[in-house]
């Protein structure tokens, strides 16, 4: 059944309330239970020996005194035939070169070598200490200068170069010849981690030839997909379990080898395998946001007009392909008749990159809203009117089609009203040591998945109500945003609503957690599902009390004809009795066509920049975000003052660090890799929904907020920071260390004049 019931959702009376979650209990309480929590009978542990070295080639594994050691049950490594299967780097993707599951040649300290299943977990981990491997130790490359000088070492069989990818439009050289003003800037990013609260990990167990994953993943379906493919058994031998999950950030929306090693694991002792990894492997093997490096010229006439974007970048993605782009922003935030970007990918001796909150999405920011604040000086206009002034209002890249909604103009209007930004502009900096600035950034988000999502809503004849949908709940309160569409619709207060999700072999079909896209592709489905469990109570009551079933209303449990009368309790339709249940399915209607969905975004900062230690303090920020209309205001915030605090991370702190000498990560824990803590945030955030409903998106008004929370965030700090000391900051992390030496720099060049 389609979901564009007409209905406006003005008569609101559960969605858009700030509500806790349904499960916050059985989260905080300890008892909800995750993939680690998964324990079963007879259940052995694995632990992997993961390559020490940034670069070698395997000579020799010797599993001999490993087997002998206590517990031991299974040891895997290349040379045993059932994991001789094709290891692939994205579902549906070709296996690329050497990628096998346990490939000798090693590319980055943390690639697998051999797996032990032992009966602890601590038996696991001595028995790999004693596996006994030769390696040749190759020369390395840590970043992408030594990896595209000639005669480096290839990480890749195929060099060092990886997926080349262009767009054009218009033409730039006549573009930057009609500016006033142009401006060109190399902008850096760092890798930073996913650092995720739960590890990633696997529960496998085998019954006859059917395999059941508990799976800390983002997307269950992706899942059951590719490890049926890469063991080749049906997918309706695999069911892949994932009801609760404790962050993932992209890190856990592609299969692992860990997943599958724990299957094959598993059917080769005839017992349930756990395998979670170690805090410290998270940190080397799940994935990053690789370091991009962003070449940035732009054109701008004296009002304001841009001319021309030209951008050439480069990530560096580690040992493995996994796509890496961060045009997007270039191509369609602002009206530019003429763009050209020019991006590629190379490998470097490291863990390799994976889908990050709004992948691409922050470095395009930190170079295109720096960039945009640049230009803004040049010609003395406010940045914020500047932005206004060149804000998209159809979507460039997608044939000039118009957005379903654009809150793009009032995110900065509103934002900047709310943030007190005229005054703040003009507001001294400060002549001590301490000085203060403030800075703004816009963004958008790109993803769009089709529609692909089936719910299924079964009401009780007691009033209990029963929701089954595919949509895993990564941390987001997807679960309670669904459960309460579903008592909106029916009436029936949110305690009364059980969830059933993430589950392949009992729910209905969705696509992985990713993509700031479950609320707006499944919460349709979910609505279409109780709107049609709601139209067979209403055809029951009609029958039962002779009542045109345009006359009758559902509320509070009570199904009542015009002004309250007749009024019967839905436990007392007697079609609902003798069926104990009604059931109601719903899909997802498919997108608009000749429309495009895009959220919307702007951030504000202020930071005070200590001049002698180099230390940069966010004072406070602001979040002007157009999602669509805002299902539940707490699990709003929680997302937004998130998005803000990884923003300070990029902006402030976060990045991978690879020794020189070694290739090795220095920093692969949670001491040494800087996220953000209370010390860094400020209490000061503020959430500014920009609460359009977009009537045309879909029959809930909802669009993307998870990814779109985090984009513009560090883009702003930087802008804070060249407003507070006239000094671009064009490298992220912007340390104590290297604001000191910007500082220094600075005062160099004004006494050389
Ligand atoms: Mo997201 S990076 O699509 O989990």
């Amino acid at each position: 059944m389609p979901d564009t019931n007409p209905k406006p959702w003005s008569e609101t009376t559960i969605v858009g309330k700030a509500l806790p979650k349904i499960d916050g209990r059985e989260r905080l309480a300890g008892v909800a239970k995750y993939t680690l929590d998964q324990n079963l009978p007879d259940m052995l542990y694995a632990a992997t020996l993961r390559c020490p070295h940034a670069h070698a080639r395997v000579v020799k594994v010797d599993l001999s005194k490993a087997r002998e050691m206590p517990g031991v049950r299974a040891t895997l490594c290349d040379a045993d035939k059932e994991a001789n299967i094709p290891w692939f780097r994205r579902p549906g993707g070709a296996p690329g070169a050497g990628s096998r599951l346990f490939d000798p040649h090693c590319r980055y300290e943390g690639d697998e070598v051999a797996v032990v299943a032992a009966e602890t977990q601590q038996q696991a981990w001595d028995a790999v200490r004693a596996i006994q491997v030769q390696y040749e130790k190759l020369p390395f490359v840590s970043n992408m200068e030594d990896a595209l000088k000639p005669g480096a070492p290839a990480v890749q069989e195929g060099g060092n170069r990886d997926r080349p990818s262009t767009y054009s439009r218009g033409d730039v050289t006549k573009g930057f010849a009609e500016a006033d003003v142009v401006v060109e800037e190399t902008y850096k990013t760092s890798t930073e981690l996913h650092t995720t609260l739960e590890v990633h990990g696997s529960v496998a167990q085998w019954d006859g030839d059917h395999l059941t994953l508990w799976d800390s993943t983002q997307g269950p379906f992706g899942i059951q997909a590719s490890v049926a493919g890469l063991l080749g058994i049906p997918l309706s031998k695999v069911r892949v379990i994932a009801r609760y999950m404790g962050g993932g950030f992209g890190s856990k929306l592609d299969p692992s080898k860990y997943t599958v090693i724990a299957a094959l694991l598993a059917r080769k002792t005839g017992r349930p395998v756990k395998y979670c990894l170690s805090r410290e492997e998270s940190f080397l093997c799940v994935g990053n946001r690789p370091a991009h490096t962003l070449k940035l010229k732009a054109g701008v006439k004296k009002d304001g007009t841009l001319t021309a974007f030209e951008l050439n970048g480069v990530a560096e993605i580690g040992a493995y392909p996994a796509g890496a782009t961060a045009g997007y922003m270039v191509r369609e935030l602002y009206t530019c008749p003429n763009v050209k970007i020019n991006e590629e990918q190379v490998f470097i001796n490291a863990g390799q990159n994976r889908a990050f909150r709004a992948p691409g999405f922050p470095q395009c920011a930190w170079a295109l809203e720096q960039t945009m604040d640049t230009l803004a000086e040049k010609i003395g206009m406010d940045p914020v009117e500047f932005r206004l002034k060149n804000v998209s209002m159809v979507c460039g890249v997608d044939g000039n089609k118009p957005y379903t909604s654009i809150g793009l103009p009032q995110c900065l209007r509103d934002g900047a009203e709310k943030f007190g930004w005229n005054e703040a502009k003009s507001r001294a900096r400060g002549d001590g040591p301490i000085v203060r600035g403030v800075g703004v950034a816009a963004g958008m988000w790109g993803y769009l998945a089709p529609p692909s999502s089936t719910a299924i809503v079964r009401f009780y004849a007691d009033g209990s109500v029963n929701l089954n949908m595919g949509a895993a709940d990564i941390g987001t309160g997807a679960r309670t945003i669904m459960a309460m569409v579903v008592a909106e619709e029916l009436g029936v207060p949110l305690d009364r609503i059980e969830v059933e999700n993430a589950d392949t072999g009992t729910t209905q079909f969705s696509d992985g957690a990713g993509g700031s896209k479950t609320t707006m592709i499944d919460s349709p489905a979910v609505r279409a599902a109780a709107i049609e469990v709601k139209a067979s109570l209403l055809d029951m009551a009609a029958a039962q009390l002779k009542v045109p079933v345009a006359d009758l209303k559902l509320a509070n449990g009570e199904i009542s004809g015009p002004g309250g009368n007749p009024r019967i309790a839905v436990g007392q339709l007697r079609g609902l009795q003798m069926q104990q249940v009604v059931v109601g399915v719903g899909t997802r209607a498919p997108h608009p066509a000749n429309k495009s969905i895009r959220p919307f975004v702007t951030h504000f900062a202020e930071v005070e920049v200590n001049k002698r230690t180099g230390e940069v303090r966010v004072v406070r920020m602001l979040a002007a975000q157009d999602s669509g209309r805002v299902m539940n205001l707490m699990t709003y915030r929680n997302q937004v003052l998130g998005g803000l605090t990884q923003g300070i991370g990029l902006a402030l702190t976060e990045q991978r660090v690879l020794d020189a000498g070694t290739g090795k990560m220095v920093n692969d824990n949670w001491h040494d890799y800087k996220i953000p803590t209370a010390m860094d945030v400020p209490a000061d955030l503020t959430v500014l929904p920009i609460d359009l409903h977009d009537t045309e998106v879909n029959s809930t008004g909802t669009k993307g907020l998870g990814e779109p929370a985090l984009i513009p965030a560090a883009a702003a700090i930087a802008n804070a920071f060249y407003h507070a000391t006239g000094v671009r900051a064009t490298r992220a992390p912007i340390t104590p260390a290297s604001v000191i030496n910007l500082l220094n720099q600075s005062r160099l060049n004004q006494r050389r004049g």
